[in-house]
């Protein structure tokens, strides 16, 4: 296999390719860092990412400024300075300050006629940084960032979008965290957490979709989803035996279906194919069918610890349905996904071998599709193609929403519905 990362060339991307995956993510993308109100006017804060160390700080206009957290001059770390002037962040050893465009402007150690201030080599590291709904993103790459929609998820950019966040972490690798999202372990790890006892057993892995690539990422084709399973609460075997053993859940899911069906109408449908649910570059998972149009960001902080952040987006119509769906999300919606739902995930997760053989299937395409994309940006570069063709040779760009969103369809027969009905 070649390996050379610097040549640009991609490798032979055919059996087990998980050792080529990078344990500290994909470079020169945009990454969520932290929420803004997190980050205070006085004191600086220290954010670890992909390997990297930010210390965050405000800038002159109240923007959050992420630079390198280790001080040119000897060392110590930024973070644990003070901003004594605006827009600025003083060094805890010897005083070096520095502005927002990372230059040292003052020792204040040695007074206003220090001779250091702007010589060469004494400038800190600048990561672009753009806050959007409240969560600040920073450009992990070399040169210039690229355009941020291409890598923030579209409902951050619209403005009747109301989109809550939170975070937690898991100790074990990124791709870990991250891969399963379309794999069938839904419907075992997860049988008895409230989403699913609420929705019924969904359709994956054989029974499931197979992806379809839509320039960022993979989508499920829904025209060959029967989206819920045709037996969504009980499995009868062969030789007689049942899955569930117990059929209790099926009480649970007729009690929630009439509540499933109404919250399911409220759950935006994505605006393009590129954001329809499935599996998004650097590291996200996004589906319809939780509570909302919800995404879970995988961060690698370091090889066995990666910050998850999930977004929840949905677009109230009045400011009273705003206010009652952060209501709703603070006081349980977060908890049934962010902690019922995902720490059965995690609990798997953070034992897994992920270095021992594997067998997998053709059902696992969609795994099998996500590695091969990920290690040819890793590879190849953000812009490195992708050997992936669709089945039917539908280009990524041209991927229509009806293909990969089964939201977007339910919203086109309700419609039409009205319409005929009027
Ligand atoms: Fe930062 Fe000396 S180490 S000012």
């Amino acid at each position: 296999m070649t390996t050379d990362r610097a040549s640009g060339v991609v490798p032979k991307l055919s059996g087990d390719i998980r050792p080529l995956i990078p344990k500290l993510g994909l470079r020169n993308y945009w990454y969520p860092v932290v929420a803004d109100r997190k980050v205070g006017s006085r004191k600086p804060m220290k954010v670890a990412l992909l390997g990297e160390e930010l210390c965050l700080f405000r800038g002159a206009a109240g923007n959050v400024v992420a630079i390198q957290d280790v001080c040119p001059h000897r060392g110590a770390r930024l973070s644990e300075g003070d901003c004594h002037y605006r827009g600025t962040v003083a060094c805890p050893y010897h005083g070096w300050v520095y502005d927002e465009a990372g230059k040292n402007t003052m020792v204040l150690s040695e007074g206003p006629g220090s001779g250091v201030c702007g010589k060469p080599g004494t400038e800190a590291r600048v990561y672009p940084t753009r806050t959007l709904k409240g969560v600040v993103f920073a450009w992990i790459g070399d040169g210039d960032p690229a355009p941020i929609d291409e890598d923030v998820p579209e409902e951050f950019f619209d403005d009747d979008a109301l989109v809550l966040t939170g975070q937690v972490e898991w100790r074990c690798n990124w791709e870990v965290a991250l891969e399963n999202s379309m794999d069938s372990h839904v419907n075992y790890v997860h049988r008895d957490a409230f989403v699913v006892a609420r929705n019924g057993f969904i359709a994956r892995g054989a029974q499931g979709e197979h992806p379809i690539f839509v320039g960022n990422g993979f989508g499920g084709d829904v025209a060959e989803s029967n989206y819920l399973r045709r037996s969504p609460q009980h499995d009868l075997y062969a030789d007689g035996r049942e899955w569930p053993k117990t059929n209790y859940r099926r009480y649970w899911t007729w009690l929630f279906r009439p509540l499933a069906e109404r919250a399911r109408r409220h759950i935006p449908a994505p605006k393009s194919a590129r954001w329809c649910g499935g599996h998004h570059l650097p590291g996200m998972f996004r589906t319809e069918f939780a509570w909302d149009l919800y995404t879970r960001m995988c961060v690698p902080v370091e090889k066995h610890l990666t910050r998850v952040w999930y977004y929840h987006c949905v677009r109230p119509k009045t400011a009273l349905g705003r206010w009652w769906q952060t209501v709703l999300y603070y006081g349980l919606h977060r908890w049934i996904i962010e902690y019922n739902f995902s720490r059965q995930d995690e609990k798997v997760m953070v034992n897994q071998r992920y270095d021992t053989p594997e067998k997998l299937s053709g059902t696992d395409a969609e795994v099998i599709q996500w590695r091969r994309l990920v290690v040819t940006k890793h590879y190849g570069g953000r812009d490195a193609a992708f050997e992936y063709r669709n089945p039917d040779g539908l280009a990524p760009d041209a991927v229509p929403l009806e293909r990969v969103s089964v939201r977007y369809l339910q919203e086109q027969a309700r419609r039409a519905k009205t319409t005929t009905s009027r």
